[in-house]
């Protein structure tokens, strides 16, 4: 039996047998014999986990069928999957480290309550929410940025704590690590950054919100100060109503939790428009910055 991981690049149909056009890392392109009802199962673009194995097609000629299958974002992140998802989406590079950085900042919560919700609802939404992107265009727009904008924001708030000792950190990191976690209903999968309908009916943040309630329940925390602190900051988190928060953020916490996802998300998007601009030219108008097209200077 053969097993490693491949991309689906499409597939090949003639009357009685199907096979599916896979590539692999190092490259190498070949079909896999697989029964009709797998198309159904397996998604153009996406990277499985495949178990198969030789048979004789012919007298003397060896081919593949496929045995089993496995979609890679249901998997633990661990080396040969960043290896095999960097090969096709080079932004995954540093997937298992930030999973790390983030959940070594969740560690670092003393509150029983922050650390249990935090802990938990991370825990359910892994590994997922590490292959997640942010958004379906304006910042983060690709596999894994998810876990970049929150980690991005929680080394960002390092250094507001050594200036401002009124910040609560453990408040802080809880808010952060959360405040996004239900992109992953929001969009469809990792690849296709389409609004499911709870995202369209509902999105990211009233989701949020019944999904700390609901932790906080589970806990017998559903009365405590902290779970409306983390409410709070979930609904305030976009700063105003226009942007889909019913309250401004009202306590230090949350109104830091607001500035650092803007200047994470404005500050990731125009440094990715300038990655693909020239020296002494303007970049792409940067949609979550105003539409600004920012000046890329030489000056080394
Ligand atoms: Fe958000
Ligand atoms: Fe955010």
């Amino acid at each position: 039996m053969e097993k490693f991981y491949a991309r689906v690049n499409g597939f090949n149909q003639n009357k009685d047998l199907v096979s599916v056009i896979v590539e692999t890392v190092p490259k190498k392109v070949f079909g896999i014999r697989i029964v009709r009802e797998q198309i159904e199962l397996l998604k153009v673009g996406y990277i499985y986990f495949m178990e198969t194995e030789s048979f004789e097609r012919k007298p003397g000629e060896l081919s593949l069928r496929l045995l089993n299958f496995e979609e890679i974002f249901g998997k633990e992140p661990d080396t040969a999957i960043e290896e095999a998802l960097k090969a096709f989406f080079p932004e995954c590079e540093g997937l298992i480290e930030r999973m790390n950085e983030i959940n070594k900042f969740v560690d670092k919560i003393n509150n029983v309550i922050l650390k249990t919700i935090t802990k938990k609802l991370l825990k359910r939404y892994s590994p997922t929410f590490f292959y997640y992107p942010a958004a379906s265009r304006m910042h983060h727009n690709y596999l894994g940025g998810l876990a970049r904008h929150t980690l991005g924001m929680l080394k960002m708030s390092e250094s507001l704590k050594v200036l401002y000792s009124e910040i609560n950190n453990d408040i802080l990191i809880s808010g952060i690590v959360l405040h996004d976690i239900m992109k992953i209903k929001e969009y469809k999968t990792p690849l296709e950054p389409e609004f499911t309908k709870e995202g369209h009916l509902l999105g990211h943040i009233p989701l949020g919100v019944a999904e700390i309630t609901k932790e906080a329940l589970r806990n017998g925390f559903e009365d405590s100060e902290e779970v409306l602190l983390l409410q709070h900051m979930m609904i305030s988190h976009h700063g105003q109503l226009a942007f889909g928060s019913s309250r401004k953020p009202a306590f230090i916490e949350a109104f830091i939790l607001h500035m650092l996802d803007n200047m994470n998300s404005k500050l990731t998007a125009i440094t990715d428009a300038l990655k693909k601009t020239s020296d002494f030219t303007f970049s792409e108008n940067v949609a979550a910055a105003e539409k600004t097209s920012f000046y890329k200077h030489g000056i080394k």
